[in-house]
């Protein structure tokens, strides 16, 4: 395997938002510590009670409107692989803020939907979506009041872009993981899966569920791992 021309994948997890300000979810201070999966991200939870879904998700979306939550050196670092490697370079993200975009990735998949989008229920429509959701909020395109949902992947339901992502996972030479418990199933087989044909490594504030898998494990807060390791990466292949 020659790293300097092949195609990297990059799963991200919450991690690589957490110095960004965003919460993680298992850490002691995570979301799961404030709330249950099974009060507000389950579709059993939303027919349940949909206004204490849609306000757990309002308030995680109005978050990103926070100017003090901005992309920080991890993400940016990993935009500025992308422009310059000299192969493809593919962020699966499992994560739902916007960060990795507006830090300028372009080749970007979110694998458990995004809190900027909304779905329609009634004709599945999906929107970008800014404000607050409410079971009052009509569909812009059916009309329907009530028929709109987060475009988020509730615990339960079928992650997004699986068949992109596991064409990227075949082709890839080196796969990145950062900021990911491993807890969460598909992106937790992720690395068993290209373990191989391709170089893994692991970037995370401390040892994962995963870390035996990987090649190589470098601990520490994502802002200070990830681009030193891009920086590495780049002269390595000269670019
Ligand atoms: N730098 C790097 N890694 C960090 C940092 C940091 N500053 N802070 C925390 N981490 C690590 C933690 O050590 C942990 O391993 O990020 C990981 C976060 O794990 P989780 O909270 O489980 O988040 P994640 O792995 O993204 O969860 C996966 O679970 O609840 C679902 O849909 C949700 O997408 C989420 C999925």
């Amino acid at each position: 395997m020659t790293p300097l021309v092949d195609p990297i994948v990059v799963l991200t997890g919450a991690g690589i938002s957490r110095e960004s300000g965003l919460s993680t979810f298992r850490d002691p201070d995570g979301i799961w510590a404030q709330v249950r999966i099974e009060d507000v991200a389950t579709p059993e939870a939303f027919a349940r009670d949909p206004a204490r879904v849609h306000g757990f998700y309002n308030a995680r979306r109005a978050q990103l409107r926070d100017p003090a939550v901005v992309p920080n050196a991890a993400h940016l670092a990993l935009a500025e692989l992308e422009r310059r490697w000299p192969a493809e370079v593919l962020i699966v993200t499992q994560n739902v803020d916007d960060l990795h975009a507006r830090a300028g990735s372009v080749r970007l998949l979110q694998m458990h939907g995004a809190l900027g989008r909304a779905r329609c229920l009634r004709c599945a429509a999906a929107m970008p979506w800014e404000e607050d959701l409410s079971t009052a909020t009509p569909c812009p395109l059916c009309a329907e009041a009530g028929g709109l949902r987060p475009d988020i992947v509730w615990f339960g339901e079928m992650p997004m872009h699986m068949d992109a992502i596991e064409t990227a996972l075949g082709d890839c030479g080196l796969f990145l993981s950062i900021g990911t418990s491993g807890h969460v199933y598909p992106a937790a087989g992720f690395v068993a899966e290209v373990r191989g044909h391709a170089r893994t490594v692991e970037l995370n504030l401390e040892p994962s569920q995963g870390s035996a898998l990987f090649d190589e494990a470098i601990h520490g807060p994502a802002t200070a791992i990830v681009p030193a390791f891009v920086d590495r990466l780049l002269k390595a292949a000269g670019a």
